[in-house]
């Protein structure tokens, strides 16, 4: 016993001389952001990036690391790597993702950075372009570029002055990354990571989420233990080896935000002076191979004596095994996983496709094989399935699609990424767009019936119904017109196309306003026209201007008296005044000749009326059209053509 309290004794004199070691060579490491950047006026040397000194042996270049938190619309890898100016490949492989799955908001994403000493200080540059008037060097550097890069960084590289900047100026950011000092690499740290702070996080939760001690990432930042770090500006995580996926702790929720900082939490009592010894083991370079000796010698002794004293100080919590990576070259060949029109299934397993299969599929994109716009039909293993092009981010139309299990909503299979270029493979629907078969008169050999009309309405409200009232979370379309619905083999409607789509919950919870007011002329609806306000009650207007092309055939923009009219105006005409029905009959598409119920007719322009009504309070809520649309479907479906006199002039008795 006594032999063994000497060698307790001795260890424990090393090691506090290796306390004070390390203090000393803490000094060599980055100064703390400390909120300079908030002032941009202020230009402390420390706002234009980390130091470094290659003639003082500082590298001059390396491997270093960054995190993003994905928020929209950077919400996929291939978004975050644009902007961060990355490799996706990379990052897929660190945050075990793909790189077009769309990430949760919030997610924190770690991307790989070439960083590189700039005369003083390190950077790596990105570039970005402006995109609206309301943009200044703070924002980019503070709201899309999550603090990763300074106010006065931005204003040191790029040519303009604050005042000139304008939307499609293309901007240098340089964002803040460093490389380990002869210190550091010494003590085996090879990588910096900048990581990006919000509110509630400290130093001891940060280090917990690498597996490394609270003190090296304090000493890191030239930071005590009492310090207080901020959000929105990066703290550096020294790494003794390459990061994986950060994986936040789940079992208890953060803590409300102590209003906008995070105090670095001093550590309790008793682990504080534990944790003291391991921040020896990473501060000191010049000890380590003695450390290890030591910590082994330490382990040894201590296995025997378990019972009658605490534990160490607690060890970094195990790194999460790193999970399979998606592999892009060992693709699903296997004809159930390409199966595209088949059952409704694995949902969200979607395909990631080749791109040779896909141009396998439409022969090179033949143009006998285009369906209409940048659509081809592709043959998969024996399977029609429809392949989309689309240039640019089409994160979230995939995000969405890929939540959706609806009948009466197209279905997407896959996907696949090539030359900066998506493709999108969905389902085949047979029969193809309803505007086809309402306005393409006179190519086609036979016109819907009634009957199917009817049934096409109710599919597509109930897909509409779907989406705003089930879908987790719910949806406002925001581009419904009779191109965006197919029909399938069997005269089934798909609602289509969610490029526009975005969730009905606005981030602050209040009413939801664009500036960027887009959409197909004939079915927006006045108040988003007006002032950009975007409601359910959006997809209503145009829902309701969907019904009126199929009563009457007629396109949303349509002529009268060589002056544009809209079909949502057209309708009032109709309705309004004497002669009802005889105004009816001519509203409704001829070629249904004289195959419909004129009653049901009127009760489905009724219900479009009120659907695109110019106040928007005055429109039915998709639930309400449903239940009406499904009371004028089975009236439809029990209708017999012959019945059609008498019931008109019931109609006409109601009036
Ligand atoms: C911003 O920094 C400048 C230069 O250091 C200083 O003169 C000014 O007072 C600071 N402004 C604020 C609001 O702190
Ligand atoms: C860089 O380091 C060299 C050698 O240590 C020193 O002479 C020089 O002044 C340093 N440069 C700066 C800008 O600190
Ligand atoms: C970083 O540099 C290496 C070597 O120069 C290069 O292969 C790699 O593509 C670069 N990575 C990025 C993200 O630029
Ligand atoms: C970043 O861009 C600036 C301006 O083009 C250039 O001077 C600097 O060397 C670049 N830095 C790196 C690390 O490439
Ligand atoms: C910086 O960005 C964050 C996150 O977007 C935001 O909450 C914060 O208000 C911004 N800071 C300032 C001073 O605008």
């Amino acid at each position: 016993m006594a032999n063994s309290r000497t060698q307790l004794l001795l260890l424990l004199t090393f090691f506090f001389f290796l306390v004070l070691l390390g203090l000393v060579q803490v000094q060599a490491q980055q100064d703390y952001l400390n909120n300079k950047q908030l002032n941009c006026s202020n230009t402390d040397p420390i706002t234009a990036g980390y130091a470094c000194n290659t003639s003082s042996g500082d590298p001059p270049t390396c491997q270093s690391y960054l995190t993003f938190r994905s928020t929209a619309p950077y919400t996929s890898l291939a978004t975050i790597a644009f902007l961060l100016k990355t490799d996706t490949a990379a990052m897929a492989t660190l945050n075990d993702l793909t790189d077009i799955e769309s990430i949760p908001s919030g997610t924190p994403i770690i991307a790989p950075a070439n960083c590189s000493c700039a005369g003083t200080f390190y950077e790596h540059n990105a570039s970005y372009v402006l995109k609206d008037e309301g943009e200044t060097y703070f924002t980019v550097a503070n709201d899309t570029y999550q603090g990763l890069s300074t106010c006065q960084a931005l204003e040191a590289h790029n040519p303009y002055k604050p005042t000139e900047l304008e939307a499609g100026m293309s901007l240098l950011v340089p964002l803040r990354c460093a490389c380990p000092t002869a210190a550091q690499s010494s003590s085996g740290v090879l990588y910096l990571l900048s990581f990006m702070v919000i509110p509630g996080d400290d130093p001891s939760k940060i280090a917990q989420l690498f597996g490394v001690t609270e003190q090296s990432v304090l000493g890191a930042n030239n930071l005590n233990e009492d310090d207080v770090i901020y959000p929105y500006q990066p703290i550096l995580v020294p790494l003794t080896k390459e990061p994986t996926k950060i994986v936040l702790p789940t079992t208890s929720p953060p803590p409300p935000p102590p209003a906008g900082t995070a105090p670095a939490t001093p550590t309790g009592g008793g682990s504080s002076s534990s944790k003291k010894w391991l921040y020896v083991g990473v501060g000191i370079g010049v000890a380590l191979v003695a450390i290890l000796g030591a910590v082994a010698y330490w382990a040894l002794y201590y296995g025997r004596r378990k019972q009658e004293q605490a534990p160490p100080a607690s060890a970094p919590p195990p790194k999460k095994a790193s999970e399979s990576v998606t592999d892009y070259s060992a693709l699903p060949t296997d004809s159930s996983s390409w199966s595209v029109s088949g059952i409704r299934g694995a949902i969200d397993s979607l395909t990631i496709y080749r791109y040779e299969d896909l141009q396998k599929a439409t022969e090179s994109f033949a143009e006998e094989n285009k369906i209409r716009g940048s659509v081809y039909r592709g043959k998969f293993k024996g399977d029609d399935a429809a392949v989309k092009v689309v240039k640019g981010d089409v994160s979230s139309e995939i995000k969405i699609l890929k939540l959706i299990n609806h009948s009466n909503i197209i279905r997407l299979s896959g996907f696949c990424l090539h030359e900066g270029n998506s493709y999108l493979v969905y389902e085949y629907a047979e029969n193809g767009s309803l505007s086809d078969w309402l306005h393409s008169g006179k190519d086609l050999l036979s016109t819907l019936s009634w009957k199917q009309r009817i049934q096409i309405a109710y599919n597509i409200a109930d897909a509409i119904n779907y989406l705003h009232n089930y879908a987790n979370p719910p949806y406002i379309h925001k581009n419904l017109k009779s191109s965006n619905v197919l029909l399938d083999g069997n005269f089934r409607a798909k609602v289509s196309n969610f490029g526009l789509a975005r969730s009905v919950e606005s981030e602050n919870g209040g009413l939801q306003l664009t500036r960027h007011v887009v959409g197909t002329q004939g079915y927006m609806s006045p108040e988003y026209i007006e002032n950009g306000v975007i409601t359910p009650k959006l997809d209503v207007f145009a829902f309701g201007v969907v019904m009126l092309e199929l009563l009457s055939g007629r396109e949303a923009v349509g002529k009268n008296k060589d002056r544009e009219e809209l079909l949502s105006s057209a309708i009032n005409r109709v309705v309004e005044g004497d002669n009802v029905r005889d105004k009816l009959r001519e509203f409704i598409d001829p070629s249904l000749r004289d195959e419909y119920p004129l009653d049901l007719a009127f009760s489905m322009v009724e219900l479009a009326r009120k659907c695109v009504a110019y106040d928007l309070n005055s429109r039915p809520v998709m639930p309400e059209v449903l239940m009406i649309l499904s009371k004028i479907l089975s009236s439809s479906l029990d209708w017999d053509p012959s019945d059609e006199l008498n019931k008109s002039r019931s109609m006409s008795h109601g009036r």
